[in-house]
């Protein structure tokens, strides 16, 4: 039995972000494939194994109103026990995104080689950013003619404002693609097409000038490759693995995730250099993942859509110690003490109550309503983590009632939904209006269907001018008064009571920062 230590050590906590369509899903299915979490992948989409796939799964587990299954998963690999944490990102991309990137300790940042980098992925990056995460680079769909692989580095570079440090590289592309060359071992990784939906066979020839390389590939392919890899090497940078995990740097890999590989060179490195569970901050002080007292926080919280079935999940990330089944939490928020009896935890895609989590992990606690985003529970030591923030909204609603005596009601369920982090609510001072915000559309939607289901509340959104929202900070009370009577027209509370400018444009904001310039304007907000 490994002992507590090595438990924490070998984890790995971490999540994906790309733009929709880079091959995110893809390259999950691979990964779990990789750490036999699954046995057979089906395609995404057009699946001819009619065998089950994790996206049928998902799609069940969503019909029958469960959808967690999928929001973690864990499987061992090599000496490593692995965490992926699902970051959602297609039409349900919204807050709960950015804050799962809060919960992790490195991500891996999926590129579509044909379009480089696009804008999902530079918002993404600037959440890593605050908390400087180690990041591992993708370069996907090696199977297609893509773009100048040096150019798309040289955009990584500029506009993520990250270090290339490539590991592998492409031979060829397209129909020519024939596999990855790694440029710290000096090895062919050889490509075998047709085995996407298996654990792909592990090729390796040792020397790109080796008999065998030659045989492989010709000596006009070989002496290209050596043209592009010396520049390459000019063009970037080595990699090293403090500048890495200082999110300074990024290890960077080449392949195709459909085609299932590249995967495995990457996860092979990632498992190494990807640092595990990491110090937290709080209120109080840092709290280390190696220290054997519980404690951990809130950055999740799942609705369960079956009406049936009103309880919620909320998402911990453990941050030291161990949960044990049964065992007893300081609810730090209340001041109470709570028995956690039935956590969820996560094994393999599977939805399985399992008896311990340590450091690293993430378990589901059933939440009726006394858990709210940003909580923190510990064995009994009074403090706070620190670091998971609220972000600035980027689309904005007026709610009407249809029912305008259901005012009441409709208060509270936008207080609670706010605070269980479904959307963010702000009051404006100089009116009776209530404005949400929400940073993906299918929140609306969201918060519409629930509002109606659990709190009886019919509303409708209109259009408001507002473009963005900025948390306000000014040390000076006076100044504060001041700028509270000056810019009240764009001046809100928020679900929290916090107060918030919000911006008609985004020319508005810049000009009024400029015009403030002792008054903070904050993107993110402390829980
Ligand atoms: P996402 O989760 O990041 O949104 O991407 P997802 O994995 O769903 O992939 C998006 C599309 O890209 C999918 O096609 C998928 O099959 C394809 N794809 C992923 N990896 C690769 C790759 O390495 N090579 C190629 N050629 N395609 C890849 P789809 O949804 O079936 O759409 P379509 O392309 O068939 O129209």
């Amino acid at each position: 039995m490994p002992s507590f230590l090595e438990e924490v050590r070998r984890r790995r906590t971490f999540g994906i972000i790309s733009h929709p369509d880079a091959g995110k899903t893809t390259i999950t299915e691979k990964l779990l494939l990789l750490g036999n979490a699954i046995q057979l992948a089906g395609t995404v989409k057009g699946r001819k194994t009619g065998r089950m796939a994790t996206s049928d799964w998902m799609q069940m587990e969503q019909e029958r109103g469960i959808s967690i299954t999928t929001s973690v998963m864990q499987f061992p690999y090599k000496e490593r026990m692995v965490n992926l944490l699902d970051t959602p990102g297609h039409e349900d991309f919204s807050e709960d995104t950015y804050r799962t990137l809060t919960a992790v300790d490195s991500v891996l940042m999926v590129i579509d080689g044909a379009k480089g980098v696009e804008d999902r992925t530079i918002k993404l990056m600037e959440v890593c950013r605050l908390r400087d995460t180690p990041i591992f680079t993708f370069i996907n769909k090696m199977d297609r003619e893509v773009r100048d692989h040096i150019e798309v580095l040289d955009e990584i570079e500029t506009v993520l404002k990250i270090k290339c440090a490539p590991v592998t590289w492409p031979i060829g592309m397209g129909k020519a693609f024939k596999g990855v060359y790694n440029l710290l071992t000096d090895t062919v990784h050889v490509f075998t097409p047709g085995q996407g939906s298996v654990v792909p066979d592990d090729i390796r020839i040792e020397g790109l000038h080796s008999d065998e390389a030659i045989a492989l590939l010709g000596e006009d392919m070989i002496a290209e490759l050596d043209d592009e890899i010396e520049l390459v090497r000019g063009a970037s940078h080595e990699f090293d693995l403090d500048e890495y995990l200082r999110g300074e740097l990024t290890p960077v890999f080449f392949g195709t995730a459909l085609a299932n590989f590249g995967v495995r060179e990457l996860l092979d490195y990632f498992v190494e250099w990807a640092p595990a569970p990491l110090a937290r901050e709080t209120d109080a002080r840092a709290v280390d993942p190696e220290e054997d007292v519980f404690s951990g926080f809130v950055f999740k919280i799942q609705a369960n859509m079956d009406p049936k079935h009103r309880d919620r999940i909320a998402f911990m990330r453990v941050c030291s110690g161990t949960y044990t089944k049964g065992m007893k939490m300081l609810h730090s928020r209340l001041g109470k003490e709570v028995k956690i009896a039935d956590a969820v935890t996560f094994m393999a895609g599977d939805r399985s109550q399992v008896e311990e989590a340590i450091s690293g992990d993430i378990i589901g606690l059933h939440n009726h309503g006394t858990i709210q985003i940003g909580d923190t529970f510990s064995a009994g030591e009074n403090f706070r983590f620190t670091g998971i923030p609220h972000f600035a909204p980027e689309l904005f609603k007026r709610v009407r009632l249809k029912d305008p005596l259901k005012m009441k009601a409709l208060q509270k369920g936008l207080q609670q939904l706010s605070e269980e982090g479904a959307t963010q609510l702000f009051m404006p001072l100089n009116n009776n209006d209530l404005i949400l915000g929400a940073v993906g559309v299918l929140q609306f939607d969201v918060v519409q269907q629930r509002l109606r289901d659990e709190y009886k509340v019919e509303c409708i959104y209109e259009p408001v001018s507002v473009t963005t929202a900025r948390w306000v900070y000014c040390k000076d009370s006076r100044m504060l008064e001041d700028f509270k009577r000056k810019a009240a027209e764009n001046l809100a509370m928020d679900g929290g009571g916090y107060l918030t400018y919000i911006a008609p444009t985004r020319v508005n904001l810049s000009l009024t920062q400029e015009r403030w310039p002792d008054v903070q304007f904050r993107a993110t907000r402390e829980h």
